[in-house]
């Protein structure tokens, strides 16, 4: 299997290669004639493939392998003999077709060879065979070219004749190869056939699809990342050509994009595995795109190399999670239907950028704008690039919001967790409920405020829960006497802290939770943000381990918006008659407190509003309504959009 995939990309660049040489030094048919040999690689798979697939089934498995790979090296050999369009176009359609019934003849040999327990770690060096086979066969083009330039003038052979050579050899060796694998089952008798056709299963998985919100993002994702990739696959030989760099450097820019994918897809889950798959997904598609309008912005070999891998890196990690996430959410019973429609869309998707492209790039030729003594070269491959990556950064976003799983937290908080070493925050449980906290420092009108807040939402319709902390639950209850009551006297800081998360930890899961689980408005008077500024500043304790132990306590339940109220801390403390326990600490803890308050607002102004608690309570009540009518997911937004 390594060596006919190094076949087929070695012949992939070989082929490409020619068509370009070809071409001579006629911009616009180079850009056509490559993409014509991308096309007619595509195109035998989308008519032939399930068919051939039926076919394959019927022969002897080894014996069908044998030929075809026969097939392949005279088919191969025979490009750079001819040596003109119309064969180097009708081989590749050829080699396709064969390689179309080698596939499942491998694939089927594959779980005849090894014990079922080891079908994954077969699955995994399958996949190794055939693409970490990519970059080998460029670095073996790139050597080809490099030997083979001195060839250039003779008439015996250009380089991409050398690499097709080559190529035919590895063809005869694989047949070779599976020759003396006369173990091999013959295979006919098991076979199952899938007689399902190509436009069958488009429309039912597209029934599937349409279905299905979170599928849908992924696949107009996938779409989007390999309209990006065709892009870049299509346009890379005339843009190598337009550095004024030849087949070597097509190697090696080829080899990057695979080192990149590769690294992705390999190491990417890991550093991301804290954040959702969902979110990954549309962030690394997003991240991959800029590179790619990065790329067609750069002039230089060595920096596009650069740009190429780390491309290449975010790209394979969104395909990896795409394609693991497709596995986890379709269904078993619709997941081959799915697969197949989505393989479908891919290569049709591929064919129209590959054939669009070209055409684009060609149509706007090669510029040099003269701005006094600089030369600013800018050619049509570059600019159909950018264009390409202007779409596919639109594409990311979209499909990063259509499948936010937690739409009431923004991507900025997320950040900022990530920023402070808290990841654990991000990958809490989601609830779709809307959960709005107080905060704020020691007579700062709380109380008022949400009770006020509480009444208006009712009035729009929606079912709201007002609680507050500590004290929301009956063991809250008791708990907050212990906290607050002067009797308790001074206890160590960590109790005390442990005691209010143990508070919350209840709270969240006998109240809280299971209201917004049922679509419950939930308001809260303090909560976990009081613990880092009570305990954590005004105690001097770490906040940031404060605040673990409480999202270890509520399951990373985050608030979907926090009011701060903010006044000084005199001014607050004034207006209490009577001191609990916590209000007799001196005036610069509570200063402290104040300020912490402002500081987790500062840093993430998305799930945080200020709100100056001098103002008279009307006005207060006017600020916070106001913020609070723009959480998306209200009834009083969703009945607006419909009127
Ligand atoms: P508060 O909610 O202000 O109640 P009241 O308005 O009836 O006095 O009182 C709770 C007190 O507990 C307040 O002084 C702040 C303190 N507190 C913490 O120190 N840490 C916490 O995590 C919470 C929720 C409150």
């Amino acid at each position: 299997m390594a060596f006919s995939s190094f076949g087929d990309w070695l012949g992939l660049l070989a082929t490409t290669a020619l068509a370009q040489e070809l071409a001579g030094s006629d911009y616009k048919k180079a850009n056509f004639a490559i993409a014509g040999v991308f096309i007619v690689r595509l195109l035998p798979a989308v008519f032939l493939g399930p068919i051939a697939g039926v076919i394959a089934d019927r022969f002897d498995r080894r014996r069908l392998m044998i030929v075809c790979d026969i097939l392949r090296f005279g088919l191969y050999l025979s490009i750079p003999i001819v040596g003109n369009y119309l064969w180097l176009y009708t081989a590749t359609v050829l080699v396709e077709a064969v390689t179309l019934f080698w596939s499942p003849a491998k694939e089927a040999s594959v779980p005849n060879l090894v014990p079922k327990a080891k079908l994954e770690s077969a699955n995994q060096v399958t996949l190794l065979a055939s693409y970490g086979t990519a970059p080998v066969a460029s670095i073996v083009f790139a050597l080809i070219a490099i030997a083979g330039a001195g060839l250039k003038h003779t008439k015996f052979a250009t380089p991409a004749d050398l690499a097709l050579y080559v190529d035919a050899l590895s063809f005869l060796y694989t047949a070779f190869v599976v020759y003396q694998l006369k173990m091999l089952p013959r295979g006919a008798a098991d076979a199952k056939a899938k007689s399902e056709n190509i436009g069958k299963s488009l429309f039912e998985g597209f029934k599937f699809v349409k279905s299905n919100k979170v599928i849908s993002g992924l696949i107009f994702g996938m779409l989007g990342a390999f309209f990006a990739a065709g892009a870049v696959i299509g346009l890379a030989r005339t843009f190598v050509g337009d550095l004024n760099a030849g087949d070597a450097a097509y190697g090696i820019l080829f080899g990057a994009v695979f080192l990149g994918l590769a690294l992705g897809i390999s190491l990417g889950p890991k550093i991301f595995g804290q954040f959702s798959r969902r979110r990954i997904f549309g962030a690394s598609l997003t991240v991959s795109s800029f590179f790619l309008l990065l790329l067609a912005m750069v002039t230089n070999l060595v920096l596009a190399l650069f740009i190429v891998v780390l491309l290449g890196a975010f790209a394979g990690l969104s395909w990896v999670t795409g394609f693991t996430m497709l596995g986890l959410e379709v269904e078993d019973e619709v997941r081959g239907r799915t697969f197949a429609f989505v393989q479908s869309l891919i290569r049709i998707s591929l064919v129209g950028v590959l054939a669009i492209a070209p055409a684009v790039a060609a149509a706007v030729g090669r510029h040099t704008f003269n701005v006094y003594h600089f030369h600013v070269s800018y050619n049509g491959a570059a600019f159909t690039m950018f264009g390409a990556g202007l779409i596919s950064v639109t594409v990311g976003i979209v499909s990063y919001r259509r499948m936010k799983d937690r739409p009431n937290i923004s991507l900025w908080s997320d950040i900022m967790m990530a920023f402070r070493g808290e990841l654990g925050a991000i990958t809490g449980a989601t609830h779709q409920g809307v959960f709005i906290s107080f905060e704020g420092g020691e007579g700062s009108g709380k109380s008022t405020q949400s009770k006020l807040l509480k009444e208006y939402l009712e009035s729009t319709g929606e079912t709201v829960l007002l609680t507050r902390e500590p004290g929301g639950t009956d063991l809250g209850v008791q708990l907050r006497g212990i906290l607050l009551a002067n009797e308790t006297g001074h206890i160590s800081p960590r109790a005390e802290a442990l005691i209010y998360a143990a508070d919350r930890a209840h709270h969240v899961y006998s109240l809280i939770r299971p209201a917004l689980d049922a679509g419950t408005v939930v308001i809260t008077d303090r909560y976990l943000d009081s613990s880092i500024a009570y305990q954590g500043a005004g105690r001097v304790l770490q906040p940031s381990e404060v605040a673990r132990i409480s999202r270890w306590a509520t399951e990373q339940l985050t608030p979907t918006l926090t009011i701060i109220l903010d006044l000084p801390a005199e001014v607050g403390i004034g207006r209490l008659t009577s001191r609990d326990r916590l209000e007799s600490e001196p005036l610069d803890f509570h200063e402290r407190v104040r300020n912490e308050f402002l500081n987790l607002a500062r840093v993430d102004p998305d799930r945080y509003v200020v709100v100056d608690a001098q103002q008279s309570v009307e006005a207060i009540q006017e600020a916070i309504r106001e913020r609070v009518a723009a959480l998306p997911l209200l009834k009083i937004n969703k009945t607006d959009k419909k009127a």
